[in-house]
């Protein structure tokens, strides 16, 4: 079978600061592992993985959370009480104001879900997403319910290694040291 890989993007500045969505700056541990990234992939992959095509889609953004962006879960709490308890609730339906859910993601994530079961060639792949999305993938091979989906931890600085099989879907994980 076909391994791919997938981690989130290095630490970024609204996650050390507790702020959720957006597209901000990665911290110095962030860019820390997007240097060593290239070393990590060559010893993992070797030569296929040089000068790989780069793509970027549209469709991994990061689950929008609408007019909740780059505030911090306290300051949602605070700005709109009904929200916060209706999303805990039920995480996978819950839609931020002007934003998605995680089941909007899902249905966004089927054509890049698509693509990784139909690539059949040699070269290998790597997503890079956000935690929301990684995890909508992750779940996905892993045959993981969508109660528990936005719940699954996927750590920064960790690259998972996908092996999907008939029944299974086989696991390694490579952390990055920063
Ligand atoms: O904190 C990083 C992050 O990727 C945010 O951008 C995103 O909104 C969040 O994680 C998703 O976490 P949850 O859905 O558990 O609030």
């Amino acid at each position: 079978a076909i391994s791919f890989y997938i981690s989130r993007h290095g630490e970024s500045m609204y996650n050390l600061e507790g702020k959720i969505g957006g597209n901000s700056n990665l911290s110095p541990q962030g860019i820390s592992f997007a240097q060593k990234l290239q070393g990590v992939i060559e010893t993992i992959q070797t030569a296929s993985f040089l000068n790989y095509p780069k793509l970027q889609w549209k469709q991994l953004d990061e689950l929008s959370s609408g007019s909740c962006d780059g505030l911090t879960y306290e300051e949602i709490e605070q700005r709109y009480p009904e929200d916060f308890m209706e999303r805990d609730l039920d995480k996978f339906n819950y839609r931020y104001r002007g934003g998605e859910s995680y089941r909007d993601l899902v249905h966004r994530l089927e054509p890049v879900i698509l693509e990784l079961e139909r690539h059949k060639e040699e070269d290998p792949i790597y997503i890079i997403g956000h935690q929301a999305v990684v995890r909508a993938i992750y779940a996905y091979f892993h045959g993981i319910s969508h109660e528990e989906l936005p719940y699954i931890k996927i750590p920064l600085h960790t690259i998972i290694k996908l092996t999907p099989k008939a029944y299974h879907c086989l696991e390694e994980r490579i952390v990055v040291d920063v």
